[in-house]
């Protein structure tokens, strides 16, 4: 994209950390934002935030799981500013836990948020997308969408899925006459956000019931605290979400598919490829995630 000034953005999981900050830097750039989260207070607040800097902003409270939601947040967005010219899929959550103790609700609520919401969101956006001169699609998966690491298998999946579709999406938009639709993935590392409680917007009927509440947890509270406690320090020492979301804005202006705002993680990702290339079985050398 060429230009930034003036355009439509939305934005998903825009009440907080990556998805706010994108919305911050759309707003310095001085375009239109469309925030659109599933938790209320969250989303109203990063609505006056954004309006704070003079953009023009609308919130709409939205559920990325649920495509009616996704839907009306398209028809919104056209009937307030009329077009829409860049889409950020960014809403995600993530739990841990090994595949062993993976209960089907943890299954379904991460891929859920994490893998249909971008599916929502480009099906029910695409076709805006393409009758604009320009625009600009960014999906966010994660350094997990490039390497699997364990403990993280919903997260994985899920982040293997966004890379797959964005990367097909570039090839088609490519070879389509009709269209000037740029694409690109974002695929941080550790970001400092709120996505260690992620679970604070997890549907009731997802959660774990106690008579399935996997044994290992149950077993070794101690390990879990542990556990999450490393994880709440590693989010804290993460990349400023800001800093992301310029990488973002820089790439989307550079027509850049490939948005790795953690460059120290290209070792670990080619070692996995050298091992593909190379038929041999994967081996670790990541730490993230774990
Ligand atoms: N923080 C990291 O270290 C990191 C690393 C790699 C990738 N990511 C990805 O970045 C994206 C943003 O996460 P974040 O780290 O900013 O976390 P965050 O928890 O700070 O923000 C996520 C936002 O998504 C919203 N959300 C959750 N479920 C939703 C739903 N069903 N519909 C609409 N909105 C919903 C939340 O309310 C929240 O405002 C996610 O896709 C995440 O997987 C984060």
């Amino acid at each position: 994209m060429k230009q930034i000034e003036d355009r439509v953005a939305v934005v998903t999981g825009a009440g907080s950390g990556i998805g706010k900050a994108l919305a911050m830097g759309f707003a310095r750039e001085h375009a239109n934002v469309v925030l659109a989260d599933v938790q209320e207070d969250a989303l109203e607040a990063a609505v006056s935030d954004v309006r704070a800097t003079g953009a023009q902003a609308i919130g709409v409270l939205t559920d990325v799981t649920d495509s009616d939601s996704v839907a009306r947040l398209s028809s919104l967005t056209l009937d307030h500013f009329g077009a829409v010219h860049i889409l950020c899929n960014n809403a995600g959550v993530g739990g841990g836990g090994f595949i062993k103790n993976q209960q089907l609700v943890d299954w379904k609520w991460v891929i859920d948020v994490s893998l249909w919401g971008v599916i929502h969101g480009i099906h029910h956006f695409l076709p805006e997308l393409m009758k604009a001169e320009e625009s600009h699609v960014v999906s966010t998966a994660s350094v997990a969408g490039l390497m699997a690491v364990p403990g993280l298998a919903p997260y994985n999946a899920a982040k293997y899925g966004v890379v797959a579709i964005m990367e097909t999406l570039h090839h088609e938009m490519e070879r389509d006459p009709d269209s000037d639709v740029g694409v690109s993935v974002l695929c941080p590392g550790t970001v400092r956000t709120n996505i260690a409680t992620a679970q604070r917007n997890r549907p009731d009927e997802l959660k774990r019931s106690k008579k399935n509440v996997d044994l290992a947890e149950t077993r070794a509270p101690e390990e879990a605290r542990k556990r999450n406690a490393a994880i709440a320090a590693m989010l804290e020492g993460g990349m400023d979400p800001d800093h992301v979301a310029q990488k973002v804005i820089d790439a989307m202006i550079d027509n850049q598919f490939w948005i790795l705002s953690h460059p120290q993680h290209l070792e670990e990702i080619n070692h996995r490829n050298q091992e593909l290339a190379n038929l041999e079985n994967p081996t670790l050398i990541s730490t993230f995630g774990e």
